[in-house]
């Protein structure tokens, strides 16, 4: 006999954030304005955390949860939409059990003893596609193979061997006009390691580079950032420590006496030659873009000035008060030997969820699109940002509703940067159901080209990618540069 279902009444779990636990497939969505642009062709895929079954805790936080990946495929003028559990190791053997058998997010001390050695990862960040094979990714385990068209999981991968760490991140840059996968682990050689790994693959996935390093403490790294010559790593102290892990402490605490470190890493050499640059406690979740002007590199991305996950304490025990993302460009001098660097904000609107027109990461470039939270009451928009002006053009659904990450995709293979669509998931909060809208990247302001509705919620995505009907047939998604 096992216990009923029952998931605690904590602010997590009411309203739009009630777990779902459904898969769905929902042939041809239903278009309520507008019309889809005719060469749309492909799919969105995306991934997002829900929750199986309930932990029996009440210190969850919304980045755990089992992984869902979701698919909106473009096809013949409609949008059909497909979601399915990934089948991790954690989701099978619960499963089997009927219950959680996973404890505090990421530590493994608080598991069921029936799990010690299974790995924890959720595939719940985003949806990854490189040379024709489509993953689901968690930073803290391999990423998990996913067919395309059905979404069923066909195994935990490691890149036919190639990955050697025991994580890889869910920020993978996939250069959709080489169609070079640039990636990275962190905390590789387990939980509170320092090492981490730098790899770039080719398009035909055989492994180009690997560089080895030290972190300065064993911290929390989400995401990175690519230009032509260098990989820029940041360095924000939320630290893991295993003697906090096996008193059943959270995955990460946050020490704002220790500094920020940035190391730019040379992406066609070695460890040798890494540059390293240090500032105050700050810290950030997600990355735009990086370039680099002459011997100087850009780093654009949200930045808090603090901890920009409040829901990790001090190790004194003391959460710290939410500080608000700004989009602020980092900017490194690798002529001297000044450590130090400039920050400038780029826009004065709190925003996240960063995104760029792809085949522009790493370049210079001049268009971005982010989330653009309105007020207290948690709704948001769509912003596109010019980062050479600091111009905001901005979409939102209406009081009370909010938008998922948006993905840009180009009108044409070869079209200029910014020219495209962005197609982005509307949490219809008070009907509890999403929309699908289309917009024009250039003109966000004028409202949604098409409005494709779902009977039902998507609760959450974090990221995706979108994938041409071509890259979906030949592998390679081939796009140019204008
Ligand atoms: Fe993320």
């Amino acid at each position: 006999m096992v216990e009923p279902v029952r998931f605690p009444d904590i602010e997590l779990y009411r309203g739009w954030g009630a777990p779902m636990r459904t898969e769905c497939e929902i042939h041809g969505l239903e278009l309520t304005q507008g019309a889809i642009p005719a060469t749309l062709a492909g799919a969105l895929y995306k991934a997002g955390p829900d929750r199986q079954y309930p932990s029996g805790r009440s210190d969850d936080i919304f980045i755990d949860g089992e992984g869902m990946i979701h698919m909106f495929r473009f096809k013949d003028n409609q949008v059909d939409y497909l979601s399915r559990w990934v089948r991790t190791e954690r989701y099978e053997r619960q499963y089997a059990a009927k219950r959680s058998l996973f404890g505090r997010y990421r530590n493994r001390y608080t598991n069921d003893p029936s799990v010690a050695g299974v790995h924890m990862g959720t595939a719940n960040t985003t949806a990854m596609f490189h040379a024709g094979r489509l993953y689901a990714l968690k930073e803290d385990d391999l990423p998990y193979r996913i067919d395309p068209e059905t979404l069923a999981t066909l195994g935990r991968d490691d890149l036919d061997g190639a990955i050697r760490a025991e994580t890889f991140t869910a920020h993978p840059k996939v250069d959709p006009v080489t169609d070079q996968l640039l990636a990275f682990a962190y905390q590789a050689r387990g939980d509170a390691t320092r090492d981490i790994v730098f790899y770039a693959f080719g398009p035909d996935r055989r492994l180009l580079n690997e560089i080895w390093f030290e972190m300065p403490y064993a911290c929390n790294v989400h995401d990175f950032a690519i230009t032509d010559e260098w990989i820029v790593f940041a360095f924000f102290p939320l630290i893991t420590a295993v003697e906090v892990l096996k008193k059943g402490g959270s995955f990460y605490q946050w020490h704002p006496d220790k500094s920020t470190h940035v190391a730019l890493v040379p992406r066609h050499g070695s460890a040798r030659d890494i540059r390293w640059f240090e500032g105050p406690a700050m810290s950030a979740g997600h990355m735009m873009n990086a370039h680099r002007e002459g011997a100087k590199v850009h780093l654009d991305l949200c930045l808090y000035e603090g901890n920009c996950f409040p829901f990790f304490s001090t190790p004194q025990g003391e959460f710290t008060a939410p500080v608000p993302p700004f989009l602020t460009r980092m900017t490194f001098d690798l002529t001297g030997n000044d450590r130090s660097f400039e920050r400038r904000r780029l826009m004065p609107n709190v925003c996240e969820m960063p995104r760029t027109d792809d085949r522009y990461q790493g370049q210079p470039y001049r268009h971005g699109y982010v989330i653009v939270n309105r007020g207290m009451d948690g709704s948001s928009g769509i912003g596109h940002v010019d980062v050479h002006t600091g111009e905001l053009d901005f979409w939102a659904p209406g009081a009370g509703d909010g938008v998922q990450e948006g993905q840009f995709v180009p009108r044409a293979r070869d079209s200029p940067e910014g020219d495209g669509w962005l197609i982005v998931p509307v949490s219809r909060v008070s009907q509890m159901r999403s929309d699908l809208v289309i917009l024009d990247a250039r003109q966000l302001a004028a409202g949604p080209i098409a409005t494709l509705k779902l009977p039902v919620r998507v609760r959450s995505t974090f990221h995706g990618t979108w994938v041409p009907d071509t890259a979906l047939q030949s592998g390679l998604f081939n796009y140019r540069r204008s």
